[in-house]
């Protein structure tokens, strides 16, 4: 099997970008998959959910220093082992990487060719994109076969979805143009909701098939897995978290089969 490597996008924080890469490759680990997790995002959310602490170093932030000034940056030289699971982390120094890199020639394909050598020894990328569509979503975006995007069933959250469409399609024509849409996954569901049954309707009947028919209900038991720096598996095995992701897994599995 070649890898996978699919970027979680969406420009809006608090979607379940991060929940959802945390969980996604624990699932993928448990199938007997080799992931490799990449913290794109500042904020280092991913990074302190896989238990990582302090600021991690080396990270994602320094990797793209080096290819920027033309050096290699060899994969060990930045990864954490947890769980079974590969992770390159992010630190708040990454913030600045957006305008550092603006006069770096071929800024957008920094990521891909990084991933191009690093990534040939794992099944599974899943990069973990910050809630703006800069320069270090588009490098994420330029290294993917697939754009998976998690969204609350909320009228805002729609708007938004339509300016973040029109820059994947610019992407996938300029840039990456095999990059495809795997799909939207509706989370923090609830279905006692009215706005959130209508929300997920509209949804179907905009994007039809690309909505993925498993959604993430509201759980509080994967807050606070990742509050204790653990994926809902290894937290709270039969919860409804728990049973949505691998029922998640399972259907994302069969799309990209
Ligand atoms: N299905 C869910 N049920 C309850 N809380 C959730 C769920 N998904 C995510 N959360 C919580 O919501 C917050 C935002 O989610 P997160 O995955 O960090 O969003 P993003 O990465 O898109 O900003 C986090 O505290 C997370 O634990
Ligand atoms: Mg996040």
């Amino acid at each position: 099997m070649t890898t996978v490597t699919i970027s979680i996008a969406i420009q809006k924080g608090g979607s379940g970008k991060t929940t959802t890469a945390l969980n996604l490759a624990a699932y993928l680990r448990n199938q007997g998959k080799k992931v490799l997790l990449l913290d794109l995002d500042p904020q280092a959310n991913l990074t302190q959910s896989m238990g990582l602490t302090d600021e991690p170093e080396p990270n994602i932030y320094h990797i793209f220093k080096r290819l920027a000034s033309g050096h290699d940056a060899p994969l060990d030289y930045s990864l954490f082992q947890i769980n079974e699971v590969d992770l390159i982390p992010a630190s708040l120094e990454l913030a600045s990487a957006e305008l550092e890199l603006v006069s770096v020639y071929g800024r957008e394909q920094l990521l891909r060719q990084f991933l191009s050598s690093a990534k040939t020894k794992y099944d599974f990328v899943l990069v973990d994109c910050p809630p703006a569509m800069g320069m270090l979503t588009v490098n994420g975006l330029v290294a993917s076969d697939w754009v998976l995007m998690p969204l609350q069933a909320e009228y805002l959250p729609l708007k938004g979805l339509q300016s973040f469409m029109r820059s994947l399609e610019l992407i996938s024509k300029q840039l990456n143009p095999q990059l495809q849409v795997l799909g939207y996954l509706l989370t923090k569901f609830d279905a006692r909701k009215n706005m959130h049954r209508q929300v997920s309707e509209h949804m179907h009947r905009l994007y039809d098939r690309k909505v993925f028919e498993t959604f993430i209900r509201s759980n509080i038991a994967l807050a606070q897995a990742q509050e204790r720096g653990m994926d809902i598996f290894r937290f709270a095995k039969s919860s409804n978290g728990a049973k949505d992701y691998e029922q998640f897994g399972a259907e994302l599995l069969g799309r990209i089969r």
